[in-house]
């Protein structure tokens, strides 16, 4: 086993396995500083840096973002991403074999930049944490335009940029826990030119590959870039087991949606999400649909 593996088998054991904050706490730093002498780790990867973070999310952001929220349990939207989040769950975590590779990474894209990704991906991941269906991995893949930690109101530094291209950061040292026990977030990171480019690396393929196989438990959601913007996106799709495509209702053009589609023809398993729609769907369900090449519609309000 790599020592990455081990680092990402010890990190993440232990935050599922424990409730007791202070605990577990305590547990991540012995944790942390195993891995710093078995990494031998410079000077420079100070304890405090590498030293779990905890930070709660600031409600009133997101509550102003007209997105999820603990008090929002019975609201339309809440309703909205159960809907959205059953059939990934149900892929994801199945009975038995469905033959699905990498189906616990789920990566949330759209054609081009302000179709809703980042509201998707963040209400995705607050609803299966929230509910404690599921631990969730919350990732910010789109690290040209990053925004989750900045809507979430965390304060994040290093993140996936930084792991991907330090071999001396290690996994725990770029993972933030907030205040829900089961949703974690790694941030995008540093951002550089070489940024984008780092996504359709081997190491992103190792890390794709490491969080699946490690953790066949987690859902792991990804904030991509945009499908048509740059190339990442869809390379990325390639490394997860599921893609759900965000689009703006009534602004986004079918031949962009059609194009983007194309992008996704390797992958096996779309769905799509049709995003800010005027009309409600009240509680109805709406044509999702997910398996090969299939394109569902799930309607949420603006
Ligand atoms: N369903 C929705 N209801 C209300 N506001 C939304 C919805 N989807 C997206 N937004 C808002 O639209 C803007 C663009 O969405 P965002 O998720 O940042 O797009 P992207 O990540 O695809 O660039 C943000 O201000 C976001 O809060
Ligand atoms: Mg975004």
């Amino acid at each position: 086993m790599s020592i990455i593996e081990k680092a990402l088998n010890k990190a993440l054991e232990l935050e599922q396995s424990s409730t007791h904050e202070k605990a577990e706490r305590a547990q991540f730093s012995k944790m942390t500083a195993e891995i710093e002498v078995s990494l031998s780790m410079p000077e420079s990867v100070s304890k405090s840096e590498a030293a779990p973070k905890l930070h709660a999310i600031d409600w009133n952001l997101v509550k102003a973002k007209g997105m999820l929220t603990l008090d929002a349990a019975n609201s339309q939207l809440a309703e909205e991403y159960r809907l959205i989040k059953r059939p990934l769950l149900m892929n994801a975590f199945p009975e038995g074999d469905n033959g699905i590779e990498r189906a616990n990474l789920i990566l949330i894209t759209s054609s081009v930049p302000g179709e809703g990704k980042t509201f998707t991906a963040i209400n995705l991941a607050l609803s299966i944490a929230m509910e404690r269906d599921r631990t969730v991995l919350l990732i910010d893949a789109d690290v040209a335009k990053p925004s989750i930690a900045d809507v979430l109101g965390i304060p994040a530094k290093k993140g996936l940029i930084d792991l991907l291209q330090d071999k001396s950061i290690s996994f725990s040292d770029v993972l933030i826990k907030t205040d829900i026990p089961n949703l974690t977030l790694l941030p995008a990171g540093s951002l550089d030119r070489h940024s984008t480019e780092l996504l359709a690396s081997d190491a992103m393929k190792r890390l794709a590959n490491e969080l699946s196989a490690r953790y066949p438990d987690r859902a792991v959601i990804f904030d991509s870039p945009p499908l048509l913007a740059a190339s990442q996106g869809a390379v990325l799709a390639t490394l997860v087991g599921q893609v759900v495509l965000v689009v703006e209702s009534d602004v986004t053009p079918q031949y962009v949606v059609q194009e983007s589609i194309s992008k996704l023809e390797s992958c096996e398993v779309v769905g799509c999400v049709l995003n800010k729609t005027k009309k409600g769907f009240g509680f109805k369900y709406y044509g999702y649909g997910y398996g090969y090449g299939v394109y569902g519609q799930q309607r949420t309000e603006s």
